[in-house]
């Protein structure tokens, strides 16, 4: 696994993108998804990495004002190609997860399948900083992580409550073998 370098930077992500498939191509929405929207009832959702952004379009078919964010800019053209004809659709921006000041307003709901373990530390503290700043008190952040993060991290449940801790709680952990690879869901509540 260690000769097989995971893309890192926007320019590599753009790389895969171009890409008929990426290798994370699992376009299933997630029951861990599904049940946010259903018992958190939100209003806005904000997603952090999303990719070709199939999962916010899950939220907006949902009803609810989703905003998406990627700095790959190939996959936020190409999710905004794939939704032009929809009636709901999210708004996709090109953003840095570890710097969002091009948004100001705040989000009820936030998730991250995927991205944070892109992250190398000093990202991750801003990361946690700017969901922060863009949550709502009280509204959830769900992410879904490999334990073995390709930036070299072991992300577990102790690291991840470690990371948040002064300004989320980590309200639960669940392994998981999603893509199978051991992996997490964490729910964390923005204090
Ligand atoms: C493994 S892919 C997952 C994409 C999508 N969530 C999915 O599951 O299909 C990780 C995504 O995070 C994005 N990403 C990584 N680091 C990022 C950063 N610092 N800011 C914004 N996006 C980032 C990548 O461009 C990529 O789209």
């Amino acid at each position: 696994m260690k000769n097989l370098k995971a893309p890192s930077t926007s320019e590599e992500f753009d790389k895969s993108y171009q890409a008929l498939i990426t290798p994370w191509g699992d376009v299933r929405i997630p029951q861990e998804l599904k049940e946010l929207a259903e018992t958190n009832k939100p209003k806005t959702s904000l997603e952090l990495g999303c990719g070709l952004g199939r999962f916010s379009s899950f939220m907006a078919e949902q009803g609810i004002q989703a905003t998406a964010v990627d700095f790959s800019p190939v996959a936020i053209e190409k999710a905004k190609q794939r939704v032009a004809n929809y009636d709901h659709k999210p708004t996709f921006i090109v953003g840095d997860v570890t710097n969002l000041e091009i948004l100001t307003e705040k989000f009820d709901v936030s998730f991250d399948i995927g991205c944070f373990h892109c992250l190398n530390e000093e990202s991750e503290k801003k990361y946690v900083s700017e969901i922060y700043r863009l949550l709502n008190p009280g509204a959830t952040h769900l992410i879904w992580a490999l334990n073995a993060s390709p930036s070299d991290i072991r992300l577990t449940p102790e690291y991840i409550a470690k990371i948040f801790d002064n300004s989320f709680q980590l309200a639960k952990a669940k392994f998981s073998r999603r893509r199978l690879v051991s992996s997490h869901w964490y729910w964390l509540v923005r204090k």
